[in-house]
């Protein structure tokens, strides 16, 4: 049994619900998905709180919870929304929840996962792929700031992916 955290991040589409649950079986260690939490609290989707109540409202809840967790202390891997890095308070909030993980990929790779999703609503636009590159240039230094490990998860499948994380693991204890 590994007694550390592990938080993973990285953009919409990089995987960072699938591995954590996969994790979670291998680890035998409990997992959150932040996003999952928010929806859950609030009884509607994530989509919901951004047209009700507009992103900033999404941005306060994310980092209230993120306050919550890393408070806590229980041994957990999180999940947390492609966003949660953009605030320098979360990076901070993030460092101390775990070691934090950064699934990175490029623009390309998320657009091929993610066209016909219609659970993101940033990429509800006229040119996805556009917007995908903007919004990853715009948060480049954010994820690498935040990261203790960052794998490039393109061509990668989430056994070498898992092994990555728990070889890192190993070797930190
Ligand atoms: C967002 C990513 C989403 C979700 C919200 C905003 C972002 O999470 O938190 O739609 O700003 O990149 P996933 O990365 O799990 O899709």
């Amino acid at each position: 049994m590994m007694q550390q955290n592990v938080v993973l991040i990285g953009f919409m589409g990089s995987g960072k619900t699938s591995v954590g649950i996969k994790l979670s079986y291998r680890l035998r260690m409990p997992v959150e998905d932040t996003d999952k939490l928010i929806e859950r609290r609030e009884g509607c989707s994530v989509s919901d709180i951004f047209r009700e109540r507009g992103e900033e409202c999404f941005r306060q809840l994310e980092t209230e919870l993120l306050r919550e967790l890393a408070e806590s202390g229980s041994v957990k891997i999180y999940s947390v929304g492609g966003g949660t890095p953009v605030r320098r308070e979360n990076r901070e909030l993030l460092k101390k929840l775990g070691m934090v993980v950064y699934l990175r990929l490029r623009p390309e790779t998320v657009y091929e996962r993610l066209k016909g999703d219609t659970s993101r609503p940033l990429l509800q636009c006229a040119d996805p792929l556009e917007k995908i590159r903007a919004l990853m240039q715009e948060r480049k230094s954010a994820y690498e700031e935040a990261a203790d490990m960052i794998l490039d998860v393109d061509a990668m499948t989430l056994e070498q992916i898992q092994d990555s994380i728990i070889m890192k693991m190993v070797s930190e204890r």
